[in-house]
């Protein structure tokens, strides 16, 4: 499993659901020693919230049980989540009981009374077919977008990136300026690895105050400080065996930079007011809109820390550098919006639409997905046309600032940038600036 590849495997989870008590604590303790995540449930109902609040990679399940039994679950399982398997264990062996859990969805079968050792060939065998099925799953994944919008060449490194990602335990660092999506790719890079099925958290670092960031992080022992009044479990360990997203780290201050590099190194966090080390095995993916390096020479950033959560960098690109993508998001967001509106919006003219690939976009994709909202909610008649536009966007389209130029220094300058913004395709070009192809390669000569 990919997992392996890189640092330590990611334990798998294992939901064991009895209705006897020593059953339940026997098969725990067999488990856990092979070195899986055991949690254990008396029945359906219990079993069924225990998957609400988690998410397990085996369900071991007792078929007769009081008040619901095994196969309930098993529905209620194929109906809600696919990436699970199930073994069904009964006291009763019965052909008819077999079949009836084989149809209802659990792929495994295991008779009671089974020695330690059948047990653990069983749940073997089971991990191993799991495996299988992931490894085809993210074999398929190349080639994927991730459900990113984007096809312009800068789009397909980043995928190629987050692919790379997705095939190790590397941590990530993520740059790219605001609304770009680096928040997006962070998701893509946990839920299309081998640490799906383990929690996302998402901090920002300046959502939180100096003072609470250390306990929001790493949790605090009861009565730790004022206002203490219960344990707290930190983000850290939360995110044990998934994924840790610090948003803004370039904002976190050099103590917390250092606490945060201890953690890394060790794999080993201590809660606020206690000295009791625990093991956390947690991928971190960091996002900045800063220029880290530029934050290193100021003294504001800590070098080695910098390349501990470096190790995969992702940059993700700024929407100017996007061309023919600007067009992708805009339907995108356009058939978005009408969706949730639930009726025909008005489309937009394609004055509009080249208005709109001239324009600078500095809030990026956010900027793009918030005006194509207000576009569609507040044009009149079926088209969107340029005097709907911000003005400011009407008047800030990329060149029309300086007027110190000719017409055909103008002319020319726009002719590449649109040529620029369709990643070199002449015929796209030709079709935005409404001219012959033949007149755009004179153009460009
Ligand atoms: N390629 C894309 N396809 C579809 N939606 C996108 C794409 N990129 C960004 N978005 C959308 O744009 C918005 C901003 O994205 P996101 O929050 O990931 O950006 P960010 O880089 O983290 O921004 P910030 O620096 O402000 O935190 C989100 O609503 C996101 O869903
Ligand atoms: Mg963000």
């Amino acid at each position: 499993m990919n997992a392996a590849s890189e640092g330590k495997a990611v334990p798998f989870r294992i939901l064991v659901v009895d209705d006897d008590a020593d059953s339940r604590e026997v098969i725990q303790a067999h488990l856990e020693d092979e070195g899986y995540r055991v949690r254990t449930c008396p029945g359906v109902p219990q079993a069924l919230q225990a998957l609400a609040q988690d998410t397990f990679d085996v369900i071991i399940t007792d078929l007769r049980m009081p008040r619901a039994n095994g196969l309930e679950l098993i529905r209620h399982v194929r109906q809600n989540q696919q990436d699970v398997e199930i073994m069904m264990v009964t006291g009763y062996p019965s052909i008819e009981g077999a079949v009836e859990a084989v149809k209802s969805g659990a792929e495994h079968y295991l008779a009671k009374p089974f020695t330690d050792a059948e047990l653990l060939t069983a749940v073997r065998a089971v991990i191993e077919k799991l495996v299988r099925k992931r490894m085809v799953r993210s074999e398929n994944v190349a080639g994927r977008t991730y459900g990113i919008i984007g096809e312009s060449a800068a789009m397909q490194k980043v995928f190629k990136l987050i692919a790379k990602a997705c095939q190790s335990n590397a941590n990530v660092h993520i740059s790219g300026e605001s609304g770009t999506g680096k928040e997006l790719v962070a998701r893509a890079v946990h839920y299309a690895g081998p640490r799906r099925s383990a929690p996302f958290v998402s901090v920002n670092c300046t959502a939180i105050p100096e003072s609470l960031i250390e306990s929001e992080l790493f949790g605090h022992a009861k009565g730790a400080f004022t206002g203490a009044g219960e344990a707290r479990t930190g983000f850290f360990q939360i995110a044990h065996g998934g994924t840790l997203f610090l948003d803004e780290i370039g904002d976190a201050s050099l103590s917390m930079q250092g606490k945060l590099l201890r953690a890394i190194q060790d794999k080993t966090i201590y809660k606020v007011g206690s000295s009791r080390p625990i093991q956390v095995d947690t991928r971190l993916i960091c996002a900045t809109n800063k220029d880290l390096l530029q934050l290193i020479k100021k003294g504001l950033f800590r070098e080695d820390l910098y390349y501990r959560i470096n190790v995969i960098d992702i940059t993700v690109p700024s929407l100017r550098e996007r061309g023919a993508d600007i067009f992708l998001l805009v339907s995108h967001f356009h058939a978005k919006f009408a969706k949730d509106l639930g009726r025909k919006v008005p489309a937009f003219s394609d004055e509009v639409l080249r208005q709109m690939m001239a324009y600078h976009w500095p809030g990026n994709v956010r900027e793009l997905e918030n005006l194509v909202q207000k576009l569609v909610l507040v044009a009149e008649g079926d088209t969107i046309m340029p005097t709907d536009l911000p003005s400011a966007m009407r008047f800030s389209a990329a060149g029309s600032r300086r007027l110190d130029r000719s017409l055909a220094e103008m002319e020319s300058e726009y002719v590449h940038d649109v040529l620029a913004s369709v990643d070199g395709n002449k015929t796209r070009a030709a079709a935005i600036l409404k001219i012959d192809r033949k007149t755009l390669r004179e153009k460009l000569k």
